[in-house]
């Protein structure tokens, strides 16, 4: 029998990683992608084809593709997984940080998708698309993150219809907090971010704190990654998957409760109630 292939990428930690280790174990043949070399030899050791890919990369995006037709020719599984977290207030980060963030986020999904798309569509293969229930119950001092994760929501509906008449499905992941490196990464860049200068200099504490808000009791991420692979492994796979600490949750307060009291809360919450 033909051995399944899985393409996931952001694979140096977190998720990403758990990912390739639990679709390995499954007997799957995993591309996992990476930035740095120390991370690429690492998921070499662990048995991964591993790729060098920053999403946003065009041209090595290409040469991804044209590896895998030549090595595999076709393709059953893509985990659009690598994201970042930019936080702190809006108008602090401005255009660049959203710009950035999109790229990323967001427009690196449809980079990825497309030049896989002859792959998957000679196995009749299946996208995963990584969002967040950051994209839902939207929080201040994430704005540019959670507004890329609404928008992957938002695309993931659109290429789910638009894959369906090549028998490409596509399943869109909410995860709610996961054990993974990217509070850390969120924290590191909220702080290049804190500035005196900035008129939410007062509430930086509430900054730094939302930027930690994904290690608050997290799923481990093996236990999230097995989640997600016995819902690939369904006949009829789920179209929207929430896994993780409070993914269940946190939709359902955001559906019940008035927006007012959802925003006073927030509020209150982050210190916003005042005159700064
Ligand atoms: N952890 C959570 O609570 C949580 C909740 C909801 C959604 N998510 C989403 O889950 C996904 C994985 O995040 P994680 O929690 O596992 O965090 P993580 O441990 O920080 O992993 C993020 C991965 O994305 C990669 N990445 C970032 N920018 C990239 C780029 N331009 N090109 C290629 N790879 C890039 C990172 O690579 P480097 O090591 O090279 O930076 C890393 O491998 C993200 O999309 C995130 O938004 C996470």
């Amino acid at each position: 029998m033909r051995q399944p292939s899985a393409l996931i990428t952001g694979c140096s930690s977190g998720i990403g990683r758990a990912l390739a280790d639990e679709f390995h174990q499954a007997g799957y043949q995993v591309w996992a992608t990476a930035r740095q070399s120390a991370d690429l030899a690492a998921l070499r050791a662990a048995g991964f084809s591993a790729v060098q890919l920053d999403v946003n990369d065009g041209p090595g995006l290409e040469q991804l593709a044209e590896r895998l037709q030549a090595e595999i020719g076709g393709l059953d599984v893509l985990i659009n997984n690598a994201g970042y977290g930019a936080m702190g207030p809006l108008l602090d980060g401005g255009v660049a940080a959203m710009r950035r963030q999109f790229e990323t986020n967001v427009f690196s999904i449809i980079g990825v998708t497309r030049a896989c798309f002859p792959l998957l569509r000679r196995n009749k293969g299946l996208v995963v698309n990584i969002g967040s229930v950051s994209g839902v119950l939207v929080t201040p001092f994430a704005g540019a993150y959670c507004a890329s994760k609404a928008a992957v929501h938002a695309l993931s509906d659109a290429l789910r219809l638009e894959l369906a008449p090549f028998s490409i499905e596509l399943m869109e992941v909410q995860p709610g907090a996961i054990a993974s490196s990217f509070a850390a990464n969120a924290s590191q860049q909220a702080e290049q971010l804190i500035d005196q200068a900035s008129p939410w200099w007062p509430l930086r504490d509430a900054i730094r704190a939302r930027a930690n808000a994904s290690q608050n009791k997290p799923t481990p991420a093996k236990q999230f990654a097995g989640q997600l692979l016995a819902a690939v492994q369904r006949s009829k796979r789920p179209r929207l998957l929430r896994l993780g600490h409070g993914s269940r949750g946190l939709p359902l307060l955001t559906a019940l409760l008035p927006k007012s009291l959802l925003e006073a809360l927030l509020k209150k919450r982050f210190g916003l109630n005042r005159s700064l």
